[in-house]
């Protein structure tokens, strides 16, 4: 990859060049950070600044990292704030708090830029939605966005004024545990979920006080840690990065996020957080991203332990210079003082830091309303902000198996002839782990519902009987909760399992080199399937699991990821069929760890496995001398797009416009593109929702491309018998890729196409692009 030394005051330069060129269209964006007057008052700001009070408004603080509490006044924070010497601080949710801190950023330091407080706002702030695994599987672009919405709102009645989020890695590898955090495998729904994210957090108007800053986060490659160990060396080709792991960032800048967060991974053996070809290079050249760049926490002290720096002042300025404006939590930047006036770092190049910070908190309003509402917060989450959370949820589950109980029909959802249903496992009365791994401190787990409090609830009012028994703890080997859970097991008519992960099982740090279910619960269920009763197992992770020794022992399976307030009613309205299961994977489910990284939008290889049978060991050279594994199939247990609903879909054959479309057309932006359009019918007895998935595959490029890429899709609605025609336009955006000259565009090929449920099925066509 190129690592062109550029001079980061020429850069500074360049760029305000740049901005009277882009600005134009940063103004058709809903949050336009280019305006000239705020340029100008910027410019005189700075005229004033000391280098001092400059680089204060790159050091962001954690409110209480190392502090035991900061009190009414801010504590330690406070002398620091009143000096000027703290451009940002994180992790307050007080709005007390914050506002008396902000009141010393306002009246005592002597240039009166209000303070910029952040924090991780990942899925919801006090209303706690599905963890962003689980969004994304509704593939519901409006919902998101809602939810995005409610939870600036909330943040921001609490002072919180720029969320960390969203997370827009691509993450191949289910082992790593921040898969959770994100939107999952592909770069076409990651990017189209991160303007959705960004859309809600920042609402019609960033200045709105009810509005959020968005950070897009971890720039650049984070998820493609090796071996899915946090924090591990990445290390791929420029095309891919440019194919698979940039788009989303790009999304969310074009959707005006004003803020991106660099990284803790290297990649091609230079640290994300001091990457002059990711940040300089395609962030604030290429893309002419007029916001500010923050370290990940600590991202540039780091750089001493990555070895591209001996001490704090080197790993300063090389992360500087690389194009990290702030500094969360290193607290190296004040030396940058000092080398401003050695010489080593040029005044320009911190002004150009600070002018970015300043736009963010002009653009947030901060300069004319710095202080939060001080309302009292309700004592309850309001209804519509619950009936969105319980929404959120039951569309990200996730119906993976649904067989007919014997001599019946299928065991979702629950039918009438059960009576008596025992509900067992850790997971089934866990109200913190609904939560999952990134709930704020504005959430607590008395707001949540668990599946046993509204399993409770409904069998009451059905005259249905329930019993409960915990079985096991999530990890741990104690198998003293068994006899409870066997007895339970024993009088019922449907066992209702809850497995899984704990919330903690994912996140950050939270890498598995194992995939099953943790501690002894696959002993627990095997346990109660060998009494032969029916199992509906509710399985709650951060992650895809490898369930293949766990497949075999239920008649149904809904992956509800960690759902949050709303858990317990949601998930009770899919099981007794008040809605249909919709969700579908966006991560695909491997059927053991050996076969990680595993992903759907895959090259072909040279030794592709059509046609073989994998089921066996090779049996002679025929079937050995293939890109494939000796034990294990190639495929997946379950692949990305995959989801069962309670009714079934048709899909009609696939009808294109034309059959041939011109590359040159295509790349000279003249509008040229396809129709492609299906009919999908419900061809069940019940309503449902569809996710309707396009396709692609391009043949005989310059550079080989993935087996199938997403390149749209739609939640559709259907009554039983309906049926409705879904169209979908491919052009430029859809066909153009990173090509062996390393340029975006569209080559002659010959494309298939596919709609359909899953990124595995579906009809398909074919069409020629010609020169
Ligand atoms: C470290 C995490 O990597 C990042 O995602 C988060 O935003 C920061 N800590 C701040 O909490």
């Amino acid at each position: 990859m190129p690592h062109e030394k550029i001079d980061v005051n020429v850069m500074a330069l360049l760029l305000s060049l740049v901005f009277f060129a882009g600005h134009l269209a940063a103004q058709d964006s809903p949050v336009a950070l280019y305006d000239p007057r705020i340029e100008a008052r910027i410019d005189g700001l700075l005229k004033q600044m000391t280098v001092e009070e400059k680089v204060g408004q790159l050091v962001q603080r954690d409110a209480y990292a190392g502090i035991t509490g900061l009190g009414a006044e801010g504590g330690t924070r406070s002398e620091p704030v009143a000096r000027g010497e703290i451009g940002s601080l994180f992790n307050l949710t007080d709005p007390g708090q914050i506002n008396a801190l902000q009141k010393l950023a306002m009246e005592k330091s002597r240039m009166h830029i209000p303070l910029l407080i952040g924090l991780d706002v990942i899925h919801g702030f006090r209303t706690t939605f599905p963890v962003p695994l689980g969004m994304a599987a509704t593939w519901d672009l409006a919902l998101v966005e809602h939810a995005s919405r409610m939870a600036a709102e909330e943040a921001s009645a609490a002072g919180v004024r720029w969320t960390f989020s969203p997370m827009v890695d691509i993450a191949r590898d289910a082992r790593w545990g921040r898969i959770v955090e994100g939107a999952g495998e592909d770069p076409y729904l990651g990017a189209a979920l991160a303007r959705a994210y960004v859309r809600g957090y920042q609402g019609k108007r960033l200045d709105a006080p009810d509005s959020i800053a968005a950070c897009a986060k971890h720039y650049v490659a984070y998820g493609a840690a090796e071996a899915g160990r946090d924090y591990n060396t990445v290390d791929m080709s420029e095309r891919t990065l440019r194919q698979i792991y940039l788009p989303p960032f790009k999304a969310a800048v074009e959707a005006s996020a004003p803020t991106v967060m660099s990284a803790f991974n290297s990649l091609d053996d230079v640290p994300a957080s001091a990457n002059e070809f990711t940040l300089q290079g395609i962030l604030k050249g290429e893309w002419k991203f007029p916001g500010f760049v923050v370290s990940d926490y600590g991202a540039i002290r780091e750089l001493i332990a990555h070895g591209i720096a001996n001490d704090g002042p080197t790993a300063a300025r090389r992360a500087f210079l690389a194009g990290v404006d702030m500094d969360m939590e290193s607290n190296l930047y004040p030396d940058l003082i000092k080398q401003v006036r050695a010489g080593g770092v040029r005044e320009v190049a911190v002004d150009d830091a600070v002018r970015r910070i300043l736009r963010v908190k002009y653009a947030l309003g901060l300069f004319d309303h710095p202080y939060a509402p001080e309302k009292p917060s309700p004592a309850a989450i309001p209804p519509e902000y619950r009936e969105i959370a319980r929404r959120a949820a039951e569309e990200s589950f996730v119906l993976l198996k649904n067989e007919p109980l014997v001599g019946g029909g299928p065991a979702l959802p629950v039918n009438s002839s059960v009576r008596t249903i025992a509900l067992i496992g850790p997971l089934a009365d866990d109200a913190p782990d609904m939560l999952g791994p990134w709930h704020t401190g504005g959430s607590s787990p008395k707001d949540v519902i668990t599946l046993r409090a509204a399993l409770a609830e409904r069998t009451a009012a059905s005259q249905m009987k329930l019993s409960y028994a915990r079985g096991t703890d999530i990890w741990g080997d104690s198998e003293a909760g068994f006899a409870e859970a066997l007895e339970a097991a024993n009088g019922a008519d449907l066992v209702i399992l809850a497995l899984g992960e704990d919330a903690d099982s994912s996140a950050e740090a939270g890498s598995r080199a194992h995939l099953g279910l943790p501690g002894n619960q696959q002993k627990l269920l095997e346990s109660i399937a060998a009494r032969g009763k029916p199992i509906v197992l509710i399985l709650f992770s951060g992650r895809p699991l490898a369930l293949e020794s766990v497949i075999p022992h239920v008649r149904a399976l809904v992956e509800a990821w960690f759902p949050g307030v709303e858990a317990g009613p949601a998930l009770v309205r899919i099981l007794f069929g008040d809605g249909s299961p919709s969700g579908k994977l966006t991560a695909t489910f491997p059927r053991v760890v050996g076969q990680e990284p595993l992903y759907y939008n895959a090259l072909n290889t040279g030794r592709p496995v059509d046609g073989i049978d994998l089921t066996h060991r090779p049996r002679n050279a025929a079937e050995r001398f293939h890109s494939r594994y000796i034990d294990e199939p190639n495929s997946p247990l379950f692949p990305f797009g995959y989801g069962l609903s309670y009714t079934q879909f048709a899909y009609s054959p696939l009808t294109l416009s034309a059959k041939t479309l011109s590359a040159r057309a295509l790349n000279s932006g003249r509008g040229a593109s396809l129709l492609v359009s299906a009919k999908v019918k419900n061809t069940g007895g019940r309503y449902g929702e569809e996710i309707v998935q396009l396709y692609i595959h391009q043949q005989g490029t310059s550079v080989a491309r993935p087996v199938r890429e997403l390149k749209g899709f739609r939640r559709i609605a259907l009554a039983p018998g309906e049926s409705q025609r879904v169209e979908f336009i491919i052009g430029r955006e859809e066909l153009a890729f990173w090509n062996i000259a390393m340029k975006e565009v569209v080559e002659p090929a010959r494309v298939s196409v596919w709609l359909g449920p899953s990124s595995v099925e579906g009809s398909q066509a074919c069409f020629e692009i010609n020169e």
